[in-house]
């Protein structure tokens, strides 16, 4: 391709970045089992509308960092793959939804994990002043990944704690060995991306948030689509959902 063509469509990206970046997208879960791609996909949309990412994974393991009463209950639990019981996570969820900033929309990213936590988002949603919010209803995207393809990927991520930055040894790996691309700290594996618990959390998922999709689907704000493709594609997909949705 010639470089006026190639300036062209960098133009052309950036023009629909900027319409995107003023655009009210509302709140948009994305939905999938550990390692469907919810993080890295979250991080696009957040770049791409200019809206927050919650994830409660991270909340979750900031409040482990800081030895908070939350995280030191947390710990064993989510080192286990299991699920922090519910009633723990509604006041970290709310009290995130209610920073100004989730006005233009948000995109939840590992919430709702549960029947009840959905039933208790719609309620919390209801409730809650989200003037420009209410103009664009909540959306939900379902990654959908081949079982073997996740453990692969679970099993090849690499995280910076410093910056947050992910890789992935198989398919994203750092420029050099095991070391952060941005800032040259040593990456990390997950407590919780160990061998032993992977197949717990995948079955985790199978039982407890796979009814979550039911729930959405019934009422017909489900849109799943095949995440066992190039991340870029995805992302194409996924902004083609927001973009369609309002
Ligand atoms: P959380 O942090 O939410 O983890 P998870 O849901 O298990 O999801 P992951 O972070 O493992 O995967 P992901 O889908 O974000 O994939 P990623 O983009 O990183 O939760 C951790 C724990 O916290 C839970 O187990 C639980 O204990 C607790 N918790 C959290 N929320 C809770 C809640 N609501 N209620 C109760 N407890 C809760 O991608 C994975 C890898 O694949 C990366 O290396 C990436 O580079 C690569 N990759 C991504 N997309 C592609 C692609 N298209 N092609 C190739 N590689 C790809």
């Amino acid at each position: 391709m010639g470089n006026t063509s190639k300036g062209a469509i960098s133009m052309a990206n950036e023009s629909a970045k900027s319409a995107a970046q003023n655009k009210n997208i509302g709140p948009v879960i994305l939905l999938g089992p550990p390692g469907a791609g919810k993080g890295t996909q979250s991080r696009r949309i957040v770049e791409h509308y200019g809206v927050p990412q919650i994830s409660t994974g991270d909340l979750l393991r900031e409040h482990v960092a800081r030895g908070t009463a939350l995280g030191l209950e947390a710990k064993a639990i989510m080192a286990r793959g299991e699920l922090v019981p519910d009633e723990l996570m509604y006041g970290i969820v709310a009290c995130r939804l209610r920073e100004l900033d989730c006005r233009n929309g948000f995109v939840l990213d590992g919430f709702p994990r549960t029947a009840a936590q959905a039933g208790w988002l719609d309620a919390f949603l209801e409730k809650a002043v989200f003037e420009n919010s209410q103009k664009c209803p909540l959306i939900v995207i379902q990654l959908l990944v081949d079982y073997n393809q996740l453990l692969l990927r679970i099993a090849g991520r690499r995280s910076c704690p410093t910056c947050g930055r992910t890789y992935n040894i198989h398919t994203q790996p750092p420029l050099r060995d095991e070391l952060c691309d941005v800032d040259g700290t040593k990456l990390l594996i997950r407590e919780d991306d160990r061998e032993e618990v992977i197949a717990g959390r995948l079955a985790t998922y199978e039982t407890q948030t796979r009814p979550v999709a039911d729930y959405y689907r019934a009422q017909n704000r489900l849109m799943a689509i095949d995440a066992d493709r190039k991340m870029e594609e995805v992302t194409a997909q996924i902004f083609g959902v927001i973009d369609g949705h309002c």
